[in-house]
């Protein structure tokens, strides 16, 4: 197992460890956990809202507040209900530019019974940041954040 994916096992096990059923302070924990464990830019969550994602527990820069469904690489992300790996920002049509310094990023939605209730949304300064390891692995944390959040819409 590389450092990589050792990582990752460690987040995993330290999230059922930290699984909360109050879903703001899940995601904060765990956005505080993926940022100190890997240097991500900016990592945080959007949570769907009626008709729109808006912003949730993150570490990193500011960000934009409200996106839309179907909108940027989250709302694309929401739209579809898979995760989306974006290597080079500029080429996604429709990228939504938080932060001029992101250069690849990877949206994973949190699915209940087939709903999209939030979104996972990471960012690296670097182009190609993310590959399907990471999608493989950032499904399995999804899927133990949605076996124990309770999300209030
Ligand atoms: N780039 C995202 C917007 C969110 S920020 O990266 C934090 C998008 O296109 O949906």
């Amino acid at each position: 197992m590389n450092k990589r994916q050792n990582t990752y096992q460690e987040v995993l096990q330290q999230a059922v460890a930290l699984a909360d059923t109050d879903a703001i302070a899940y995601m904060a924990n765990i956005a505080a956990l993926l940022h100190s464990q890997f240097s991500f830019w900016w990592v945080g969550f959007y949570r769907v809202k009626a008709d729109v994602l808006v912003l949730g527990p993150f570490q990193g820069p500011l960000a934009c507040t409200r996106i839309g469904f179907g909108k940027g690489v989250c709302g694309t992300a929401w739209k579809s209900k898979h995760t989306i790996v974006v290597p080079d920002v500029d080429q996604f049509e429709g990228h939504i530019a938080c932060s001029s310094l992101s250069k690849s990023e990877i949206v994973v939605p949190i699915l209940q019974n087939n709903e999209v209730m939030a979104v996972l949304d990471i960012d690296s300064e670097y182009p190609n940041a993310f590959d399907e390891e990471d999608a493989v692995y950032l499904e399995q944390l999804a899927a133990v954040m949605a076996r124990h959040i309770h999300f209030e819409q």
